[in-house]
């Protein structure tokens, strides 16, 4: 690695040495003395933001203004306005003449980050100023000249966008004659650990704790999660990790715990046709996707066995079926390791699940008295009990989610996503 490029992360605080990484930050640093227009393409919280950063601070313009504009945060009625500036009188409120980013950005750069937000009359004025530098003001016909740099980010699919109708494609090979890519996380498992450790001082230093370590195996399973948010989500899980946890090391099981291993879901990330996937709400959104799905292949596994033992009978199944039944039903931590123990559990979920039930508690040569009960699906008058229970529970506490859990005895996540099953939001 060059040195220049090893400056440069420690500058801007970056980790990570997986190729495609360094190739991005090398070709930011290359084309930084030039006025080339710069587009950073990536999945949300890649890291797009240090590019702009890099691109202004090696350039000849780094004792020049940079200003960021997140394209996406501005309503549509004033982003012209805000960009371009406007006259007195322009508008209702224009009480006064205001100069715009690009005015007052002359001489420096100008990142427009979520640019694929822009709305189409606005990328009319910006392709003129990047082809001539012109523009004018809101309300006025004066041409005004500037000298701006431009480097723009976008997590969203642009040629979709474009294909779509809401980005001009003239403008795009405009913003785009260098095109930066950021690589997603996932596809650079060897910085995960890194970025952890990283965090895990930064964290431990801001809230005066020890700092977190991973324990070798929760290490290959960080490295094998599909971070959807990305090194964003890394940053907040270790953020999370340090205040919340008592014990510093962190093993497999704490981390699924934060974590839940599932495959498919960079496919509801990268779904153009699903909103915005880059704040706290949809993340949580996703979390309670992978707790349904997982939901349903427990439901599934559960459906098989109890087949298995109605069709082959509790007594002809071998000692080993018999203890991976029931490593099915029991929660991993009321699991023993005594590969000689049937476990004892209650089944806390009797309509649904098969019970299998030792009632002399541990030993193996107790399971003949195996008792078998039908496996049906989730009858209706049960939810229909449950969402009754529910809007009671509700009502009872008017409306207040934590104490209607309480009551419940269910958690509130748990209390929050049948809410939504149920469509009771109101
Ligand atoms: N390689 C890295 N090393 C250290 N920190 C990083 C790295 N990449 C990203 N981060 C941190 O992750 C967070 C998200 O990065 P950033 O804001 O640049 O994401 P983004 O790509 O702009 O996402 P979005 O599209 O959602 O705006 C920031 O706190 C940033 O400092
Ligand atoms: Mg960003």
């Amino acid at each position: 690695m060059s040195n220049e490029l090893q400056n440069i992360k420690n500058r801007f605080g970056i980790i990570g040495n997986f190729p495609a990484l360094n190739r991005a930050l090398e070709k930011a640093i290359q084309v930084a003395p030039t006025d080339i227009s710069v587009l950073v393409i990536g999945e949300s919280g890649v890291g797009k933001e240090f590019i702009p950063k890099i691109i202004h601070a090696e350039s000849k313009r780094k004792h020049q203004p940079y200003i960021v504009v997140n394209c996406g945060a501005i309503p549509e009625g004033t982003i012209d306005s805000e960009l371009f500036g406007h006259e007195k009188g322009a508008f209702t409120g224009a009480t006064a003449t205001r100069k715009g980013y690009f005015e007052v950005a002359d001489g420096g750069t100008i990142f427009l980050d979520e640019v694929g937000e822009l709305p189409l009359q606005t990328q009319v004025r910006l392709l003129r100023v990047l082809e001539s530098g012109e523009f004018m003001k809101v309300g006025s016909s004066q041409v005004q000249k500037t000298n701006v740099r431009i480097v723009a980010a976008t997590n969203v699919n642009m040629m979709k966008a474009i294909h779509d109708g809401r980005f001009r494609e003239d403008l795009f090979y405009r913003l785009n004659t260098v095109q930066i890519d950021m690589p997603p996380l996932r596809e650079r498992k060897g910085d995960i650990h890194l970025l952890f450790r990283k965090f895990a001082i930064d964290f431990a230093e801001k809230y005066r704790m020890p700092e977190l370590e991973l324990d070798p195996s929760a290490v290959h399973y960080i490295e094998n999660y599909t971070f959807p948010g990305n090194v964003r989500q890394l940053r907040n899980l270790v953020e999370q990790m340090t205040v919340v946890e008592r014990n510093r090391n962190i093993t497999v099981e704490k981390l699924a715990e934060y974590i839940p291993m599932e495959t498919h879901l960079p496919m509801v990330v990268n779904n153009p046709n699903t909103p915005k996937q880059n704040d706290f709400a949809s993340e949580r959104e996703i979390m309670y996707k992978i707790l349904f799905d997982m939901r349903s292949d427990i439901n599934d596994l559960k459906s098989l066995t109890s087949e298995l033992i109605k069709n082959r009978g509790a007594a002809d199944l071998s000692h080993q079926e018999k203890n991976l039944i029931n490593r099915i039903y029991t929660p991993e931590s009321q699991q023993t390791v005594n590969s000689n123990s049937l476990l004892y559990f209650e089944n806390n979920n009797p309509v649904q699940t098969p019970t299998i039930i030792s009632n002399s508690e541990d030993h193996y040569e107790d399971v003949e008295d195996i008792e078998v009960e039908e496996n049906q699906p989730e009858s209706l008058s049960l939810q229909n009990n449950e969402k009754d229970l529910i809007i009671k529970a509700l009502e009872k506490h008017k409306g207040r989610r934590n104490k209607a859990a309480d009551e419940l005895g269910i958690s509130q996540r748990t209390l929050y996503r049948k809410i939504k099953q149920y469509n009771l939001e109101e």
